[in-house]
Formats: structure tokens, sequence, C-alpha cells
């Protein structure tokens, strides 16, 4: 299943990963793409806040993985700097899968390692300050939270 929605600024697109971060549970994983500065790290850090996160989230392009402390913990990685999967697999990337909800910027940078019932969000730059979201559901737990966004 698949939805669009379009955002006008970066409240509008942390409000729909807020949306979204609400309704996630551990294990689940969200495979992150579009270009620099296309507003995966804003969405993210909505989906901190909807999991009851108050820290400020920053962005992992040079951490890599990013962790945060909640009922539902965080695992925000970034795939932007990566030579291969093989570096992201060295840190850690398997000790996150079940106990984190899973947010990975620049998921098409290490397809390999993206579960196949991943919620795929595509986020495209349509001027300064719009966004259009694209998010792509391949599995009924994820279909479920997608009909309940309302936008
Ligand atoms: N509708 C919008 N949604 C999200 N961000 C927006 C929007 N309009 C403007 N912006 C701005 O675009 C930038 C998005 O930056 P952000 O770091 O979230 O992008 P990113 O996709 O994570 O980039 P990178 O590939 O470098 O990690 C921010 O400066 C944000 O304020
Ligand atoms: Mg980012």
């Amino acid at each position: 299943m698949d939805r669009i929605f379009e955002t006008a600024n970066t409240n509008e697109t942390q409000e729909l990963g807020k949306a979204l971060g609400k309704r996630l549970k551990p294990g689940d994983f969200l495979a992150l793409t579009g270009d620099l500065g296309a507003g995966k790290t804003a969405f993210t850090a909505g989906i901190a806040r909807g999991l009851g996160i108050e820290e400020d989230i920053t962005s992992p392009t040079f951490t890599i993985i990013n962790q945060y402390e909640a009922k539902i913990p965080l695992a925000h990685m970034d795939a932007y700097r990566l030579n291969g999967p093989e570096e992201l697999e060295n840190i850690g990337y398997y000790d996150y899968l079940e106990g984190f909800v899973v947010v990975l910027e620049w998921a098409d940078r290490v397809e390999c390692l993206v579960p196949e019932d991943a919620l795929r969000i595509d986020i495209a730059v349509l001027d300064e300050n719009r966004r259009s979201i694209r998010i792509h559901s391949q599995s009924p737990k994820f279909d479920k939270i997608l009909q309940e966004l309302n936008a």
C-alpha cells in the first residue's frame, strides 16, 4: 500500500513523522531515501517525538548510528558516508533490529541490509519548502498504520 503526503514546511514534515512515530513498535524498520537536504532527519525528529523522546535529534551522518533511550528506543542510522554494508554491520547493525525502532537514512546505499518488510519512505523536494513524502508499506502491520495516518 502506498500513500503520498505533501508538506508545506519543516514543521508539517515533523508532525507527519510524529503521527507515524506514535504508532511504531520495537522491531519496526523504516528505510528513508531522498536527496541531500530533502528532510529525512527532520522527519526522523518527528518520529522521535512520537516515541516520546525529548532529546534533540542530530544527524548520524558522521556517527553512523545514534541511539535514543525511551520506552520504545530509537536507533537512527545514516548510510551516506559508508563505503559498504559491512561498515554498518561492524558497528552493531544487527543488535538494533529487535529491541528498537530503526530509522535508516540513505537506505538505498545499503539496500542488501534493508529487511523485506521495511516501511519505505521517500522524500522528494518540490520547492524550497514543499516536500512530497511517499510512504510504501510492504506488510499488513504497516498497512494498518498507513490507513490510520490522516493528512
Ligand atoms: N517541508 C519540509 N520538510 C522538511 N524539511 C524542510 C521542509 N522545508 C524546508 N525544509 C528544510 O530542509 C532541510 C532538511 O534537512 P534534513 O537534514 O532533514 O535533510 P536530510 O534529508 O536529512 O539531509 P541529509 O541527506 O544531508 O541527511 C532543513 O533545513 C529543513 O528546515
Ligand atoms: Mg539527514
